[in-house]
């Protein structure tokens, strides 16, 4: 395997530590939990998404674990402005905030709670599971352009999160260039569902969720390679990786740094783990394998 050269990066007008980020709504609630996921190895990390107002979330269950990976429909729930508190030990962290909202307007306000209090801003354009967030924006690309324009134009680094589930990535995250954003993140979960056959319903309170975890990584490597074809500014892949070699195979298909979720889930040594297998003072620059197999 590729082994990389180790040291601090920039991606998308962030300084990381390294290559690895922890994703959105894994651990993310606290800013306790994100000085430890910092503490055990992330490059940096993303906040739960944080919205315009309290959220409480979608009746239970709200997670299911399947085979190869875990269907998930929280509902967003968090704790809106009340959030900025938890940041002010991480000042000079690299900490990502992910927002969402129903609107530019509301997307343009959230982001403002956060300008110069975090490294920068991740948009959810991509929940698959909350009515008027999420995807209901991501899958349009006039939608996305506005929404990702009202935060960029705050001046702050702005990551767009896209969602698999449309059938055209390339094209909304073409949209989320032309608004102003400084990289994409590819892939949130993909929309699933599973049903009990006991109790002849379906299983999660929300009825359907979005899979993560080692069954979607096919998944995100062909969207971050479609991405890759149609855009110009960095891609940071996302989507069941738990290795090494899943990190060097998504950058060869076009990230320039990655996200990791439910592979925390199982190991909250997952990071330390793949700093040990993926660098070495011997190793490549990314920049050598980024995107090498579109060659
Ligand atoms: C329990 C759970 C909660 C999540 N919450 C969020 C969230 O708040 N915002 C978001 O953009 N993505 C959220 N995600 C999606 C992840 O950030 C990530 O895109 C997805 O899980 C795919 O990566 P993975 O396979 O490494 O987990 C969540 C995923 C899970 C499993």
């Amino acid at each position: 395997m590729v082994a990389l050269y180790p040291g601090p990066i920039e991606v998308g007008g962030i300084r990381l530590r390294n290559h690895l980020l922890l994703a959105a709504g894994i651990l993310g609630t606290t800013g306790a939990s994100l000085a430890r996921i910092l503490a055990n190895g992330a490059g940096g990390v993303v906040t739960k998404s944080i919205g315009p107002s309290p959220k409480e979330g979608h009746p239970g269950p709200c997670l299911v674990v399947v085979d190869g990976g875990i269907i998930n429909a929280m509902g967003l729930p968090n704790p809106s402005a009340a959030f900025v508190e938890e940041l002010a030990a991480l000042q000079s962290e690299p900490v990502i905030v992910s927002i969402f909202g129903g609107t530019p307007e509301e997307f343009r306000t959230v982001a403002g709670w956060f300008a110069g209090k975090a490294s920068g801003l991740e948009l959810n354009l991509s929940c698959p599971h909350a009515e008027g967030y999420g995807a209901a924006i991501g899958s349009d690309p006039a939608l996305v352009e506005e929404c990702t324009r009202a935060v960029a134009s705050l001046g702050v680094p702005t990551w767009v999160k896209l969602t698999p589930n449309v059938a055209n990535i390339a094209e909304i995250g073409a949209a989320a260039e032309r608004g102003g954003a400084d990289a994409i993140v590819a892939i949130n979960t993909v929309k699933a569902m599973r049903i009990s056959t006991a109790l002849r319903r379906p299983v999660l309170g929300n009825r359907f969720g979005g899979l993560s975890g080692k069954a979607i990584f096919p998944v995100a490597v062909r969207c971050v390679y479609d991405l890759y074809e149609a855009c110009s500014i960095p891609i940071v892949g996302c989507g069941g990786i738990s290795t090494a070699d899943n990190v060097v195979e998504m950058m060869m298909a076009g990230a320039s740094a990655v996200e990791i979720g439910s592979a925390v889930v199982d190991d909250i040594g997952i990071f330390a783990a793949i700093v040990n297998d993926l660098y070495n003072p011997d190793g490549i620059d990314a920049d050598e394998i980024v995107g090498c197999a579109h060659a």
